[in-house]
C-alpha cells in the first residue's frame, strides 16, 4: 500500500533561490521558475500575485500593495511569507493531488543547522510527508555532473543573488565550505551606489541588473555600451546616460574580488590529502553570477587552477537536486534526513 502512495504522490524538488524559486518533479524535470516575490493586499493581507505577477509589480506597487520576498541571503527570511509562497507554488506543483508529497529542499551549507530545522518543520507544516535537505554546493556538483561520492575532491563555487559558497566535495559530502553574504543582490545595489557617486543619477534596482547583465565583463577588450535612464540627483528630472564597458570596468574587477577572496579563504583550509585534487581538477562555477562574462578566464591567474562553468548555471542545483529524486536511497547518506513523521 505504502509503495502504491509512493507511486501516486509527487516527488518534489524545491531549490529555495533569494531570487528565484525553481521546482523539479521526478519523473518530470523543470515544473516551475518563480521569482521569489509575494504580493499581497496591506489591509486584508490576502495575497494578490506570487512568482512573476509579483515580480511585474516591482517598483509600480500603489499604496494598497505590499510586495515581500520571502527568500534573502537563501534563507526564510520571514517564515510566514516564505510559507504563504510556498503554499501557492505547491498548490501549482500538485495539481489537485490530495495525496502528500515528499520534498527536498536546497539550503545554504554555511548555515546548515539552524536553516535546515527551520525549513524541515515548514516543509511538514505544508503537508509533506517526508522532507530532506540538500546543501547547495553539493547539489550543484551532482548537477554538473561531478562524480561527487569519489574519494578525490571536486570544487565547487556557487554563485546566487542572495550567497556566494564554495566548497570541496569527497566522498558524497561537503568536506569544507566558505560563504558571503556579498552575493548578486549587493552587487547591483553596488552598481545602484557606483552610478550615483559617479554621475550623480539615480538608477533603479531592475537598471543596475541590466547593466551588469548586459555590460560587465571581465574580458579585456569586448566593447559595449547601454543607454540607460536614471533619475538627476540634483534636478530629479529623467536623465539619460550612455555607458560603456570601461566606466564600469574597475568596478567590475573590484566585485570579482569578493569571489576570488572567497575562494583563496577556502583554499586555505583545504585538507592537505585533497589540495592536489582541487588543484588538478580546477574549479567549477555554477549559480546566476557564474554568466558574468569572462569570469571564468579572469579568475585563472588569480587562482592558479583550471576554471570552468557548468551548463546551464542558474539551474544546476535544482539539476542536481532532479538527479538525487531518482537516487534518493543512494543519496540519503548526503542529505538531511528527517524520517517520516
Ligand atoms: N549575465 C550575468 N552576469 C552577472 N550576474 C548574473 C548574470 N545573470 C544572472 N546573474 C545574477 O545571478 C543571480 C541569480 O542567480 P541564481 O538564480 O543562482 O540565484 P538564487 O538561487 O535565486 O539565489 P541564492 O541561491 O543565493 O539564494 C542574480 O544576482 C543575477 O543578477
Ligand atoms: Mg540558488
Amino acid at each position: 500500500m505504502l509503495r502504491y502512495l509512493d507511486k501516486l504522490s509527487a516527488t518534489l524538488a524545491i531549490d529555495l533561490g533569494t531570487e528565484t524559486v525553481r521546482v523539479w518533479e521526478k519523473g518530470k524535470g523543470l515544473i516551475g521558475e518563480y521569482p521569489s516575490y509575494l504580493a499581497i493586499d496591506t489591509q486584508s493581507k490576502r495575497i494578490l500575485a506570487h512568482g512573476k505577477d509579483a515580480y511585474d509589480m516591482r517598483g509600480r506597487v500603489a499604496a494598497n500593495v505590499t510586495l515581500l520576498r520571502p527568500f534573502q541571503k537563501a534563507q526564510l527570511w520571514d517564515r510566514k511569507v516564505a510559507q504563504a509562497f510556498l503554499k501557492v507554488v505547491l498548490r501549482d506543483a500538485l495539481k489537485k493531488s490530495l495525496l502528500s508529497p515528499t520534498i527536498l529542499f536546497s539550503i545554504p551549507a554555511s548555515l546548515k543547522p539552524a536553516i535546515e530545522a527551520e525549513t524541515v518543520e515548514m516543509g511538514y507544516s505544508l503537508g509533506a510527508r517526508e522532507v530532506f535537505t540538500v546543501v547547495q554546493p553539493l547539489a550543484a556538483a551532482i548537477g554538473a555532473g561531478m562524480p561527487v561520492a569519489d574519494s578525490s575532491g571536486g570544487f565547487i563555487m556557487q554563485l546566487g543573488a542572495g550567497i556566494y559558497e564554495a566548497g570541496v566535495i569527497s566522498l558524497g559530502t561537503l568536506v569544507t565550505s566558505e560563504h558571503s553574504f556579498e552575493a548578486g543582490d549587493d552587487f547591483e545595489q553596488a552598481m545602484q551606489n557606483f552610478l550615483q557617486q559617479k554621475y550623480q543619477v539615480t538608477i533603479s534596482h531592475e537598471t543596475a541588473k541590466m547593466l551588469i547583465h548586459k555590460l560587465a565583463t571581465l574580458h579585456d577588450g569586448h566593447p559595449g555600451s547601454v543607454l540607460i535612464t536614471g533619475k538627476d540627483e540634483k534636478t530629479t528630472a529623467p536623465k539619460e546616460l550612455q555607458i560603456n564597458t570601461e566606466h564600469v570596468r574597475d568596478f567590475i574587477e573590484e566585485r570579482a574580488q569578493v569571489m576570488v577572496q572567497l575562494v583563496k579563504k577556502l583554499l586555505s583550509k583545504v585538507p592537505a590529502e585533497l589540495t592536489g585534487d582541487v588543484v588538478d581538477k580546477g574549479l567549477l562555477l555554477a549559480g546566476g553570477g557564474a554568466l558574468l562574462t569572462g569570469l571564468d578566464s579572469y579568475l585563472v591567474p588569480k587562482l592558479g587552477i583550471p576554471v570552468s562553468i557548468v551548463d546551464d548555471p542558474e539551474r544546476a542545483v535544482v539539476r542536481g537536486m532532479g538527479t538525487i529524486l531518482d537516487h534518493l536511497d543512494e543519496f540519503k547518506r548526503s542529505l538531511g534526513y528527517r524520517g517520516e513523521q
